[in-house]
């Protein structure tokens, strides 16, 4: 039968199919069937011609990254699933069409190189409005260009002498938990953590504190925002476009359509007013006043990077990525460790005993943070907070100079390489009883060396996390400060369990049920 035969018995039965909705079909049809055979034709080069089809895994994963978006998206299990796949398949798999992900602790310092090893590119997260930041830079060498001002600001040596800054901020918190004592009314631990992660990041980075310990309730609303904020990453890591249009948006639209993105959105606002009023300051400075501020942003303005690095979009997307970066995993650390000191009588004795000497003068002078790190259990604490906090996203680098050998496999230069720091932290054979919380396993006298080198919470190599010294101080001292023994209040679990902290959500961090009661507790 003719083509216009068939349109025509279909006419009565179809409502409406004139000359302009067939052409609409022509067209439609032909755009759906040229994706067809681009997909198909896609699907077989990667299965059967691309440069890692030697490499053992799943063909499903070989194919299309599909798969793990419709994973992350529904069951939020990604990182779990692909622990599985390497039970199967071993120690290396192709866990994406152009990615490898190698499950073995002994190569991680391959992948995770210093530059004289080797240099690292990386796939930079799009949607997060932190491109041309530090950590989403995608080459090595504008990567070390934008790093290096900060490097030395960050180190440990300049974290030490910054430490009267934290420990205004330890005195603030002191206070406010004094101040409460036996009002019966429960303090939200997880907005006191963030508040003051938040606040010490503001100081680090623009030199003044957005004095989110003083808001009413430890300002909640800031903890909401970052971990609404973070909600949404899984959205972004597949599909940065709704990222890169809210940006463009009014805020209320933005606030109406997507309202979780608009954390990042606020993290911009608050970080351009500071470097607005910061770039002021320098360019006085330069005019013959006095240096005033010392501060990631006073430093990066009276660099010598060239002025296009300086620019305030830029400058925008650093503040961003620091508010983030600097107060969300630092916060979540500690609202885990803390939930384990109080829920179990045995932890939290044994802390205050070994704090009693180091914190005897708390009244007087705030311990620093290198005499607290002699505290073994406290520091054994920390490190077992940081093993189960479930850096759970894989992490990846590209090595550009060189082929990269593991076992008879050889990674050809350019392709990511990933490890999941989530999957090394869990290791029964390295930690046994792994999904326990037990700070003495960092206490045994004939501790096996696997096991810090496979805590690395903090990755390695010229990429590492660049704020890892800031974070170890801020543990340290608001740990000590929570639980010394010297103290006129003390606190006590409030209405939660395990279940409101424990990190199950694939956030890139592990996050806490949605529905969590969060931490709280009564200070008595
Ligand atoms: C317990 C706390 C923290 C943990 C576990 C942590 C972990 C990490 C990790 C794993 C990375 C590498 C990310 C990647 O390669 O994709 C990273 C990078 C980064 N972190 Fe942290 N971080 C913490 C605290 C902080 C703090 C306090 C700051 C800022 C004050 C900060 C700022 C950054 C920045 C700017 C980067 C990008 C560095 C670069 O690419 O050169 N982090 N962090």
């Amino acid at each position: 039968m003719a083509l216009a035969s068939i349109f025509a018995e279909l006419k009565g039965l179809v409502p409406d199919l004139s000359i302009d909705s067939i052409n609409f079909l022509y067209v439609g049809g032909g755009i759906a069937a040229t994706f067809a055979v681009y997909s198909a034709v896609l699907v077989i080069y990667r299965l059967w011609f691309h440069p890692l089809v030697g490499f053992p895994g799943p063909k499903l994963l070989a194919a299309t990254t599909w798969y793990e978006t419709y994973v992350d998206l529904v069951h939020r299990d990604f990182p779990e699933r692909l622990a599985r796949i390497h039970e199967k398949y071993g120690p290396i798999v192709r866990v994406a069409p152009h990615e490898i992900h190698v499950n073995d602790a002994e190569f991680f310092h391959t992948v995770f190189a210093t530059e004289a090893k080797h240099r690292t590119n990386i796939i930079p997260p799009r949607g997060l409005g932190q491109e041309d930041s530090i950590g989403s830079t995608r080459s090595h060498d504008m990567h070390q260009l934008r790093r290096k001002p900060l490097d030395k600001f960050m180190g440990q040596r300049n974290i030490v002498r910054q430490q009267a800054m934290i420990h205004e901020e330890i005195r603030v918190l002191d206070q406010a938990m004094v101040a409460l004592k036996g009002n019966g009314k429960p303090v939200r631990l997880d907005c006191v953590f963030t508040s003051f992660t938040g606040d010490i990041v503001g100081r680090l980075a623009c030199g003044e504190t957005p004095a989110l310990l003083q808001g009413k309730d430890f300002s909640p609303e800031w903890y909401d925002m970052i971990r609404g904020a973070a909600r949404i990453i899984p959205v972004l890591r597949h599909f940065p476009q709704v990222g890169e249009i809210t940006q463009k948006m009014p805020n209320w639209l933005v606030q109406t359509l997507v309202p979780r993105s608009t954390g990042f959105r606020v993290l911009q606002m608050l970080g351009a007013e500071r470097i607005a009023r910061i770039r002021a300051d320098v360019a006085n400075e330069k005019k013959g006043a006095a240096e005033d501020g010392d501060s990631m942003f006073h430093h990066l303005l009276r660099s010598d990077l060239p002025e296009s690095e300086i620019v305030s979009a830029r400058l925008n997307a650093e503040a961003t990525s620091f508010m983030g970066a600097g107060t969300y995993p630092t916060a979540a650390t500690l609202i885990f460790v803390a939930y384990y000191i109080l829920a179990d009588p045995k932890i939290e004795g044994r802390l205050r005993n070994d704090l009693k000497d180091v914190m005897a003068n708390f009244d007087h002078e705030v311990p620093n943070w290198e005499k607290l790190e002699q505290v073994e259990y406290l520091q054994a604490c920390i490190k077992e907070g940081l093993r189960l906090l479930r850096l759970f996203r894989r992490k990846a680098r590209i090595s550009t100079d060189l082929d990269l050998t593991y076992g008879n496999y050889v990674i050809p230069k350019g392709t990511p390489v990933s490890l999941s720091p989530y999957t090394m932290h869990i290791d029964p054979d390295v930690f046994p009883e792994p999904s326990k919380f037990k700070p003495e396993r960092w206490l045994a006298k004939d501790l096996d060396p696997r096991m810090n080198r496979n805590l690395n919470p903090f990755l390695a190599g010229s990429r590492n996390c660049i704020g890892m010294h800031a974070a170890w101080a801020q543990m340290y001292l608001i740990l000590a400060t929570l639980f010394r023994p010297n103290k006129t209040y003390r606190l006590k679990l409030g209405e939660c369990d395990e279940s409101d902290v424990y990190p199950v959500v694939d956030n890139e961090f592990g996050v806490a049920k949605y529905d969590s009661r969060g931490l709280n507790a009564l200070v008595v």
